[in-house]
């Protein structure tokens, strides 16, 4: 599971902090961080969150409710994690997940097919700002731990909600930085040394981990995200906050306009 010595460059960031970079920028470090993780990204995925990960996206899936369409969307889909567990937990729906990068749809595919789930999950090459589908398409949208890497957000959740059908919500996973004692006491260090440490072992691309770390302690508190859902047309928002405020479930509802 080591990479060969060739590929470690603990101390060179290619990726400078989320915040000092323009948004064509970020998208070029995303374009390129997830075309060299997709290998290990599960199982990093499950290391580094002590499987909470899949706790989380059920718990997310769990609350996903269908009455029209039967159609889930779900954006920045990666491996095909959520888009999985929603179909099993819906066995009444049929789910499109879609991802700009290629190699990560690739392992998606392949766990899609290995579950029976071809007939019922379609995964596709495409961008969470330009959906191809048509307004009013899905009773619901999901996007797990996606939306921190798409730097022009409020086009990202304007667009969801233009698929959705009236009545059809959002379900928004993503991790932020917990305030207080347990963000400098716990958090934080296992952000900034164990993590590192753990993907400097185990992934192609140590550095991209150091990304994920920067774009988790600069994604929005939890009321400035729903602010913005907010302003974006979504209504009778709901936070649920998971794991010690680790990560939050935000759901927000496409009311008629
Ligand atoms: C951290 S991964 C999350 C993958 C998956 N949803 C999960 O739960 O593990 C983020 C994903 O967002 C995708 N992504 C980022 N920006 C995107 C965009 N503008 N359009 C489509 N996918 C995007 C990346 O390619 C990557 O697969």
């Amino acid at each position: 599971m080591v990479d060969t010595p060739s590929h470690k460059e603990p101390d060179r960031n290619p990726y400078p902090p989320v915040t000092g970079i323009d948004r064509d920028r970020h998208i070029g470090m995303v374009r390129e961080i997830f075309t060299t993780i997709p290998a290990r990204y599960d199982f990093l995925n499950r290391l580094l969150s002590l499987r909470r990960d899949v706790a989380w996206r059920r718990f997310a899936v769990r609350r996903m409710r269908f009455f029209d369409t039967f159609r889930l969307l779900d954006v920045a889909t990666g491996t095909a994690d959520l888009a999985i567990e929603a179909a099993r937990r819906h066995p009444e729906i049929q789910v499109t997940g879609i991802d700009f990068i290629r190699e990560m749809l690739t392992p998606g595919r392949q766990k899609v097919k290995d579950r029976g789930l071809a007939g019922r999950i379609r995964l596709l090459q495409a961008d969470a700002l330009a959906l191809p589908f048509p307004d009013g398409s899905f009773d619901a949208v999901g996007i797990a731990f996606g939306i921190r890497n798409i730097p022009d957000r409020m086009a990202a959740l304007r667009e969801m909600r233009r698929v959705l059908i009236p009545g059809g919500s959002v379900y928004i996973l993503e991790m932020n930085a917990p305030p207080g004692m347990f963000r400098r006491g716990v958090f934080a260090p296992y952000l900034n040394r164990v993590l590192p440490g753990i993907a400097r072992l185990f992934s192609q691309n140590p550095a991209a981990y150091r990304y994920l770390v920067d774009s988790i302690l600069h994604f929005p508190p939890p009321e400035a995200f729903l602010k913005m859902m907010a302003e974006a047309g979504f209504s009778e928002m709901e936070r649920h906050s998971l794991t010690l405020g680790i990560t939050s479930l935000y759901i927000g509802r496409h009311l008629q306009d």
